[in-house]
């Protein structure tokens, strides 16, 4: 198993060092390089990601990436030029993020039900494409357009994954989440391959919920979720509020897969590189952990994945919620778990 491991800025490189301990204990023989991508980076050589960077990439099994932006750089500049560019030239269409409520877990809401679901997130296109551009730039009459592009193709090979993986689940439903009602050109192609698709997947139930009433019953019900398929930028906001009612963003884990595996997958937690607790050694480092789960599930090594599973959901069942974690104390924790099976079902 060959793994590139871009630890990224804040407490990016934090998380994945305990992320790569509970590695080390489930699969020794991983063999993983390092790739210094990020703020300091750009800072010393203005690169975001040179070509012959991607290219060693791109021999990797897989990907492991911590977090990526930083204060001292202007905005989007490495959201866009590394992370958003790695998304999109490794193919990564299906953006997986997995929302479960951990038993010893209370999410914000009183009263909570059991949540597991799994957004299946597209991710190489609607508003994140960079389509668009200002026109009389700086001036008051200034215009801004951000074009959302959504191709059949596109929206139709991440429609049927969201349907592959329902019909695997137990409760076999679908949600597609989308804004029909005024976003009518993507929407009406969105409904329309939903419907096709499911034409193929009689077993599974399809239902339909505009975004704003998507975010009311992900903070009221949020029980009721399967699978929900949407658009890039739908998904990502859901995302962070779906890790909020199951717990917070510091176990929220993901995966952006090329479903033709032509690429190599890459796996990240939700959440970003959090400058506000960058330095203390307190960010959760579980959903780092919990994304290499779902890389070793998708190359195959499932044992090894539900091992950490099983051993995060111990520690998170057996965890002091109300003290403040520490970043190493809880990989030492999750690392030693690991490694002596215990807890593990
Ligand atoms: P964020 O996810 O970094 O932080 C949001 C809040 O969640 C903060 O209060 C933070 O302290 C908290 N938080 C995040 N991860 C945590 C963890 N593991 N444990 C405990 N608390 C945690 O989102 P933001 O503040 O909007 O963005 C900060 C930077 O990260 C921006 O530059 C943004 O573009 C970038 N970002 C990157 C990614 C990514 O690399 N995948 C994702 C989101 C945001
Ligand atoms: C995420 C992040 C990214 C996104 C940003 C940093 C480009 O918020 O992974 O959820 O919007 O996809
Ligand atoms: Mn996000």
């Amino acid at each position: 198993m060959r793994l590139a491991v871009i630890p990224g800025d804040g407490i990016g490189p934090e998380v994945i060092e305990e992320a790569l301990k509970v590695l080390e204990e489930v699969a020794p023989g991983a063999e993983t390089t390092t790739y210094d991508l990020g703020a300091a980076r750009w800072h010393s050589t203005g690169e975001l990601l040179p070509e012959s960077v991607l290219t060693e990439l791109q021999q990797h099994d897989a990907i492991l990436l911590g977090a990526v932006g930083d204060p001292s750089v202007p905005s989007g500049i490495l959201e866009r030029g590394l992370l958003l560019r790695l998304r999109f030239e490794l193919d990564h269409h299906v953006n997986l993020r997995p929302a479960r409520l951990y038993p010893g877990v209370r999410g914000p809401l009183s009263g909570n039900a059991e949540i597991d679901m799994v957004v299946v997130r597209e991710g190489t296109e609607g508003p994140y494409v960079g389509t668009g551009g200002l026109l009389r730039k700086d001036t008051p009459h200034e215009i801004a357009t951000e074009v959302s592009v959504n191709t059949a193709f596109g929206v139709e090979r991440v429609v049927r994954d969201a349907f592959a993986r329902a019909e695997r689940r137990p409760r076999k439903h679908l949600t597609l989440v989308h804004k029909t009602n005024v976003l009518t050109y993507s929407g009406r192609l969105w409904s329309r391959l939903v419907e096709e698709v499911s034409l193929e997947h009689p077993d599974v139930s399809v239902s339909y919920l505009h975004i704003d009433a998507a975010t009311i019953h992900m903070v009221t019900d949020p029980g009721r979720f399967d699978v929900i398929v949407t658009d890039n930028l739908f998904g990502d906001i859901l995302t962070d509020l779906a890790a909020a009612v199951t717990g917070g963003i510091g176990l929220a884990a993901s995966g952006n897969l090329d479903g033709s595996r032509n690429n190599p997958s890459m796996f990240e937690p939700v959440h970003g590189s959090a400058p506000d607790i960058a330095g203390q050694g307190i960010a959760d480092p579980t959903a780092a952990v919990l994304s290499v789960a779902l890389l070793l599930d998708h190359l195959g090594n499932v044992e090894e994945a539900r091992r950490i599973e099983a051993a995060v959901a111990f520690d998170l069942a057996t965890r002091d919620h109300a003290a403040t974690g520490h970043t190493r104390s809880i990989g030492d924790r999750l690392a030693a778990l690991v490694s002596s099976h215990a807890g593990v079902s």
